[in-house]
């Protein structure tokens, strides 16, 4: 039996992966520790309540966690606990780097402390900057971090903190840097279920300036595995890319939505961008396609109108979430 520590437990991916861990590993201890900021539903773990433990906690709070570790015999965390949307970074940049940063840092000491087995750091292909739309290459796993906005930032400093606490200390680390995910139970602040749960009420669909920008794609449950593949079978000390190479444009993404709900076109409204508004990010993920042998399982147009649907018939869980989140997206243009 592993013991494991998941962090951000009751946001969108760390309840997915949980969920997913829970069936797949039905002998692991899990215990689920999450802060609940606005982004954290405790709902999200309903289906496992009785096979986890749920703490509610900060990651920054090391007494808390090393106690954690130890009374439970935590073999290995895996580090889902962030700020994690892009737009509130802009107005509030000091929460991002408090808690990705600073948060990762004094979760890094505590598995210090009671020399864990493995710390699993779950990072994003934004590290990276940005690329141009018409680039022919893609990031691999060496190219330089170049990140352009608060939260890219934030991300990329707790990447760094995480590497030194492996090449310092000698913690067995590991990192995937994924692509943009999508699926049920995501904050409906960000961008999918923002357009499905607009298009659903008849309202519009906020379609950033720059339409075209586009995000490769993958399905929350296929980053799961690829996390799974990386503690199963991953090197120690070593970064993974998780991408699938489905790109598409948040224009392509609206149509989509709008086609499969049966709305018009004259839903779609044009925003002003986000300040820092990157154009395009494609990860390289050949490295855990032929070192662990991963892929996606999930088919992009299909995986994309099987959530559309699951947030139609689930706007009991959505709806008293969206005045939750601290920003809209429409404030750019007032900005
Ligand atoms: N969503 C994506 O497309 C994507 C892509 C690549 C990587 N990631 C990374 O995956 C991770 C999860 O992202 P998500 O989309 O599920 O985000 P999310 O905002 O849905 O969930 C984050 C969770 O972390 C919790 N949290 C925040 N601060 C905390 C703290 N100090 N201590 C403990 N818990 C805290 C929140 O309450 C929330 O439940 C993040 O690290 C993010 O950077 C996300």
């Amino acid at each position: 039996m592993t013991s494991l520590l998941v962090t951000g437990a009751a946001g969108f991916i760390g309840s997915h992966f949980v969920r997913y861990w829970a069936d797949a590993h039905p002998d692991d201890n899990l215990v689920a520790l999450d802060a609940l900021t606005y982004a954290g539903v405790t709902a999200n773990l309903d289906a496992v309540r009785d096979r986890i433990t749920f703490v509610h906690g900060d990651i920054g709070d090391t007494p808390l966690v090393s106690g954690l570790l130890e009374q439970h015999h935590v073999d290995v965390v895996v580090n889902f606990a962030a700020e994690s949307h892009n737009s509130l970074a802009v107005l509030d940049p000091g929460r991002f780097f408090r808690t990705n940063v600073l948060g990762t840092q004094a979760l890094l000491e505590a598995a210090r402390q009671v020399g864990i087995g493995r710390f699993h750091h779950v990072s994003t292909c934004e590290v990276y900057g940005d690329l141009a739309l018409d680039a022919k290459e893609a990031f691999t796993e060496n190219s330089p971090y170049r990140p352009r906005t608060p939260y890219n930032a934030s991300k990329a400093g707790a990447d760094h903190a995480v590497r030194a606490y492996h090449e310092t200390f000698g913690v067995p680390i590991s990192i995937t840097n994924c692509a943009n995910n999508y699926g049920s139970h995501q904050f409906p602040e960000k961008v999918l279920p923002l357009f499905v749960t607009r298009a659903l009420d008849g309202a519009q669909l906020p379609v950033y300036q720059s339409k075209d920008n586009r995000r490769e794609w993958v399905h929350a449950v296929d980053h799961c595995r690829a996390i799974e593949a990386v503690l199963e079978r991953g090197r120690v000390g070593e970064t993974y890319h998780v991408g699938t190479g489905d790109e598409a444009s948040v224009e392509q993404l609206a149509d989509l939505v709008l086609d499969e709900l049966g709305r018009g076109q004259e839903l779609k409204t044009t925003v002003a961008d986000r300040p820092g508004h990157d154009r395009r990010y494609l990860l390289d993920s050949s490295r855990i396609r032929q070192e662990l042998g991963w892929e996606p399982t999930i088919p992009f147009e299909q995986g994309v109108r099987d959530t559309i649907r699951w947030y139609a018939d689930n706007r009991a869980w959505w709806e008293p979430l969206r005045d939750r989140s601290p920003v809209t997206e429409n404030d750019w243009s007032r900005s």
